[in-house]
């Protein structure tokens, strides 16, 4: 992208997965990053993000980044005035992209506090510090499942597949309230599935996508053990065996409701998408940021087979009453289940706003070969463990 000047945009999730894509691309084009997050058990926020600076061979460029441990439930984000004051001062563009992503409703009062109660304080900060902007990274599946077309347009629905995305409507309510309130301008960007690098196949989170195949990853593993312990047998129980060739055979039965597909786009993508809606930003605009070529499960089923080298992946339309699945089916259930309805979606995503702000830019097809690269990484680095 052409860019005249370096500008200053304030990050809030830079340690998460978008967060540091972003950050890093930011920091790339020689723009000036004010992160505000917090610290690990272990770490502080500083330290944290030179990890990151290092994972993205970004060393050099850490005199562009401040970083300010806040606290978003807390009053002047948890800093003491000065503090906050100064920061008020390095006035940029916001993007808010903090958020508990987890999906279970046990999370549910973690995820209503991160998701929606703290955007009182970021939006008082944005309003202090005279921000021009305020983008807020959502998710395509905000709109919920009252109707299965999502036009990027505000929320209509109440009823939703999990606590993850009715938190998420509430906060794009709430942006948009706040932010009018305010007179600031605002976006709401909504990305469908991210998983890692098309081009590099690299990753710094593991979720979504990811579990799946990690699942059935262990899954093998487990039963090539159990053969290998068992003699070097090729058969073992509830059918079971390796064949000649070497293909592992595991009759493994995935429920999904309905047909369906699954929408997913690379965190390039996200990144080139997300850069571009800034640059061309419409305030009060909803951009879905997802793909018009969604991979149906069964495509999915035979990318994970051919990656793993095994084989008896059915797909079955409906449920399965728990007392028959084998052991292989109960253990990929129960590993992924919060994830199994986003196998089979319904919703589909109007994308012209998208369109006009990136020049009809879109997320390149999910092809076993961009599969297979992103797959290699994580298995090389051992799923981020
Ligand atoms: N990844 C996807 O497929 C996807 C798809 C659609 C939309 N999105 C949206 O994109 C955004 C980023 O997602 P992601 O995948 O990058 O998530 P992520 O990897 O789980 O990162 C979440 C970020 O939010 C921060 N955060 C979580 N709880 C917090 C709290 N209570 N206080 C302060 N910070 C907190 C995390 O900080 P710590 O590191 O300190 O925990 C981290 O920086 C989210 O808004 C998500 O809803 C993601």
């Amino acid at each position: 992208m052409a860019k005249n000047s370096s500008q200053t945009f304030v990050l809030t999730g830079a340690t998460g997965f978008l967060g540091s894509h972003l950050m890093a691309s930011l920091l790339r084009r020689g723009d000036r990053v004010v992160v505000l997050g917090r610290g690990s058990a272990a770490e502080s926020l500083g330290a944290r993000i030179d990890k990151l600076l290092a994972w993205f061979d970004l060393q050099a460029r850490s005199g562009q980044i401040e970083t300010a441990e806040v606290d978003l439930l807390k009053p002047l984000c948890g800093l003491d005035p000065d503090r906050y004051q100064a920061l008020c001062t390095k006035s940029g563009q916001i993007i808010h992209c903090a958020s508990d992503t987890r999906f279970s409703e046990q999370h549910r009062r973690e995820s209503i506090a991160t998701n929606v109660d703290s955007l009182g304080q970021i939006i008082e900060f944005a309003k202090n510090s005279n921000a021009p902007w305020f983008h807020y990274v959502s998710t395509a599946y905000a709109p919920g499942i009252s109707s299965p077309y999502c036009p990027e347009a505000p929320v209509g629905s109440d009823r939703f597949v999990n606590v993850y995305e009715e938190t998420k409507a509430r906060a794009e309510q709430e942006v948009a309230a706040r932010c009018t309130m305010h007179s600031l301008p605002f976006t709401i960007i909504r990305p469908s599935i991210v998983y890692g690098d098309s081009r590099s196949g690299r990753a710094n989170r593991f979720n979504a996508l990811y579990n799946h195949v990690k699942s059935l990853y262990y899954i093998r593993e487990i039963y090539l053990n159990d053969l290998h312990d068992h003699g070097g047998h090729k058969s073992g129980a509830y059918g079971i065996y390796q064949d000649d060739t070497g293909v592992l055979h595991i009759p493994l039965r995935v429920a999904v409701a309905h047909r369906g597909h699954i929408n997913l786009i690379p965190v390039d993508y996200f990144v080139s998408a997300t850069l571009s809606i800034l640059a061309h930003a419409k305030a009060g605009v909803y951009y879905h940021l997802t793909s018009d070529r969604p991979k149906t499960v069964e495509d999915l089923a035979s990318y994970c087979e051919s990656f793993l080298n095994i084989k008896g992946i059915e797909i079955v339309y409906g449920s399965i009453a728990t007392a028959d699945f084998n052991p292989p089916e109960a253990l990929f259930k129960r590993f992924v289940e919060p994830y199994l309805p986003y196998l089979s979606e319904t919703r589909t995503f109007a994308r012209a706003n998208t369109d006009a702000a990136t020049a009809g830019l879109s997320p390149p097809e999910f092809t076993y070969d961009v599969f297979a690269r992103c797959m290699d990484y994580a298995v090389r680095v051992n799923w981020g463990k």
